[in-house]
């Protein structure tokens, strides 16, 4: 992948928000219907309990009213909408056209699917139309897995669920938020997590589990490349949320100490492209995150996708945001 060229247009996220459909499923729950049990679940995988419900487009004008209420930008001002989702709502026309409308937007409007990885696929588009003259984007990341998972498959049914978040971007002088990043893609891995059109979700977790930490790996390390910084310097890595495992394997890799990673997993599941957004979105309500701080995003997922980015939080300090 190509390293920013210097003296390109940067950008910083100025507002996030997040949504979860009301309906907690607990791994209780589960135990009623599934040949499970909460031990196991969270044993294997760290998750406690996840949210079920909504649609994609509804969850992610939630999100994104909340993430422009936050940045005060007035909707009507941004340039584009990146919306990153596996389960849109219909085939034709794309959710973000939806969202787009609710939300009051006047602008184009446009899915992505890159899975799991899609939010920082989306985050990264967002900086590219950034480079081309835009001046403000909302980017969201909404799965709702829960329509296209098999209640009756243990293997699956424990792992995931439903959920939004959302950023707005927005053109600084001088030098941006973005230093280093990675969009990676391997097809030929796709035959082992996969969902036909009307079907559910098949996954052979072992053999993706084996790929997500390796290519988790491999995509930070490029990005880190790409942005001149080593592992010691990430105040905060924000991992896909499929599994905590999959999280201590990648930052034991990495050699960075898994304190320094943002979870929400016990409580959200896997919520695919929103799973990133959401795990920052709270790290930064927590005040994990202060101003020039390095933070390390990192995904993976069906495709098999990986992608990464090594963001200065707030850019440089004196980077003001253009009108
Ligand atoms: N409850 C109880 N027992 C179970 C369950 C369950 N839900 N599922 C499997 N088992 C049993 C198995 O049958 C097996 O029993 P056996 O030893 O008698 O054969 C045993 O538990 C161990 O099963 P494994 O499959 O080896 O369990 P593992 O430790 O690999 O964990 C898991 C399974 C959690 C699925 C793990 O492999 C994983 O997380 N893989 C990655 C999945 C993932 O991240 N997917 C999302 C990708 S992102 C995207 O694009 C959506």
């Amino acid at each position: 992948m190509p390293t920013i060229p210097p003296n390109v247009r940067g950008a910083v996220i100025t507002g996030w928000g997040t949504a979860l459909p009301p309906k907690v499923l607990t791994n209780h729950d589960l135990e009623q219907t599934l040949d499970t049990s909460d031990h196991w679940i969270v044993e294997r995988t760290g998750i406690r309990e996840r949210h079920v419900g909504g649609t994609t487009v509804g969850l992610s004008v939630e999100s994104g009213r909340k993430a422009l209420d936050m940045s005060g930008v007035d909707p009507a001002t941004i340039d584009a909408l990146v919306l990153a989702t596996t389960t849109p709502d219909r085939t034709v026309p794309a959710s973000s056209a939806t969202v787009q409308k609710e939300l009051g937007l006047r602008c184009g409007a446009f899915d992505l699917n890159a899975a799991c990885s899609g939010f920082v696929y989306g985050l990264v588009q967002a900086h590219g139309l950034i480079a081309m003259g835009a001046k403000k984007i909302l980017v969201i990341g909404t799965d709702t897995l829960a329509r296209i998972t098999d209640w009756d498959d243990r293997n699956t049914a424990i792992l995931f669920a439903d959920g939004s978040g959302a950023v707005v971007l927005e053109a600084v002088e001088g030098e941006g938020q973005l230093l280093g990043w990675d969009l990676d893609a391997d097809g030929s891995a796709e035959r082992f997590l996969y969902s036909d059109i009307g079907g559910f979700i098949h996954m052979d977790g072992k053999e993706v589990f084996r790929r997500a930490v390796r290519i988790m790996v491999d995509s930070a390390t490029k990005s880190m490349g790409h942005a001149g910084c080593t592992a010691d310097e990430i105040k905060l890595v924000v991992p896909h949320q499929a599994n905590l495992r999959i999280i201590q394997a990648a930052c034991d890799r990495l050699g960075i100490p898994i304190e320094r990673a943002a979870t929400v997993l016990q409580h959200t599941g896997n919520t695919s492209s929103a799973s990133i957004p959401l795990a920052l979105a709270d790290a930064l309500d927590n005040s994990r995150v202060q101003q020039g701080d390095l933070v390390l995003l990192v995904g993976f997922g069906a495709g098999m996708t990986a992608a990464s980015a090594v963001l200065r939080w707030g850019g440089s300090t004196d980077a003001p945001v253009m009108m």
